[in-house]
C-alpha cells in the first residue's frame, strides 16, 4: 500500500476494501455495536508493548462498561473506523478478524478539537494501515466539523510520532507538540470543515450559523496561513463584517499574532 487514496464520505454506508499482507481481504468501515467480540479478541491479541503504548499501562482486560463505551458510538462526538479481515460478503472472518481501530472523541469544552488514538495489531503493522485508517478518521472528523486532532503518546513511541508527522504532512498541516513529562502532546489542523448537504428544514438554522462557520474557517486559516489570513481579517474588519469583541475572533487574532501589536 502506498500513497493517498481518494477520500470517500465516512458514514454508515462507508466500506473500503483493501488487501491484507497475507492475501486476505480487509474492509475499513465505521465501528458497529456488533464489533464487541472483535474488539475484545483484538485487545487480547495486542502485544504487551502495543497495549502499553495505547493505554499507557499494562491494562490486562477491558471491563464490560469499557467495551460498551468503545463500541456503542454516536459517530458524531465519538467516531471509530475499524480494519476487519472479511469474506467475500464483507462478513468478519471469525472472532479474530479485528485488525485495527482509529478513534476520535470530541472534547467537551472545545468541540472543534478531538482526542485521537489508534491501534493496529502487530501482525499488520508497518503495512500502511495506520496511515490509511488515521487519514480516514481525519476525514470523518472534518465532515463532523472537527478542526484539530490532539493526541497524547509516550515520548518513546517513534512509530506513532512518525504516523502523526505523516498524517499532518498528508493534510498540508504542521504538527505542533510539547512534552508533559514522558508524554508527547501534539495537535494538528485537519482542514476546513466539510459541510454536509443541508436538508431543506436545516437551511434557516444553517444561515444563522454562517458567522460561526466563518470563524471556524478563519481559525483554521490562521493556523495554516497566518500572514494571508491576517490580511483577510484586516479587510473583513474594514468592511465591518467581523465583530472584534467576539471571543472566536479574538482566538483567531491570537493565532495570527495580532495580540503582539496591541
Ligand atoms: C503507531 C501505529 C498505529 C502505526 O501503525 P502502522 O500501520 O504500523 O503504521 P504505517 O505502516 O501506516 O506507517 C505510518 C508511518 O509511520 C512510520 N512507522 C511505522 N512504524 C514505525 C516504527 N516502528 N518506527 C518509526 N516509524 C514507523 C512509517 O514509516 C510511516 O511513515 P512514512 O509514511 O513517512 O514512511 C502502530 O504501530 C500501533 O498500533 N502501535 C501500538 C499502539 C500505539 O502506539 N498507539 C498510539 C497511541 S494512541
Amino acid at each position: 500500500m502506498s500513497g493517498l487514496q481518494a477520500t470517500p464520505t465516512i458514514d454508515h454506508a462507508y466500506e473500503e476494501w483493501v488487501s491484507l499482507p497475507d492475501g486476505r481481504r480487509g474492509l475499513i468501515r465505521l465501528m458497529r455495536p456488533s464489533d464487541r467480540v472483535l474488539l475484545v479478541n483484538g485487545f487480547e491479541r495486542m502485544s504487551p508493548q502495543s497495549r502499553y503504548r495505547r493505554f499507557f499501562s499494562a491494562k490486562p482486560r477491558l471491563s464490560d462498561r469499557e467495551i460498551s463505551y468503545l463500541t456503542e458510538l454516536d459517530h458524531h462526538d465519538h467516531v471509530a473506523v475499524v480494519l476487519v479481515a472479511v469474506d467475500d460478503r464483507g462478513e468478519p472472518l471469525g472472532p479474530g478478524a479485528g485488525l485495527g481501530v482509529a478513534r476520535f472523541i470530541r472534547l467537551r469544552d472545545t468541540p472543534h478539537v478531538a482526542e485521537a488514538a489508534i491501534v493496529i495489531l502487530d501482525e499488520v503493522q508497518g503495512s500502511g494501515f495506520g496511515r490509511l485508517l488515521f487519514q480516514r478518521l481525519a476525514q470523518a472528523a472534518s465532515e463532523r466539523q472537527v478542526l484539530r486532532f490532539r493526541t497524547e503518546v509516550l515520548a518513546q513511541n517513534n512509530a506513532m510520532k512518525a504516523l502523526l508527522q505523516r498524517t499532518a504532512h498528508d493534510l498540508g498541516s504542521t504538527l505542533r507538540h510539547h512534552y508533559e513529562g514522558p508524554v508527547f502532546v501534539s495537535e494538528f489542523a485537519l482542514g476546513p470543515p466539510i459541510e454536509p448537504t443541508p436538508d431543506a428544514g436545516e437551511l434557516d438554522e444553517q444561515s444563522e450559523d454562517s458567522q460561526s462557520h466563518l470563524y471556524d474557517l478563519l481559525r483554521f486559516a490562521a493556523m495554516r496561513f497566518p500572514a494571508a489570513t491576517r490580511l483577510m481579517v484586516e479587510t473583513l474588519e474594514w468592511l465591518d463584517v467581523l465583530d472584534e469583541d467576539d471571543p472566536e475572533i479574538r482566538e483567531a487574532a491570537r493565532l495570527m499574532g495580532f495580540e503582539d501589536d496591541d
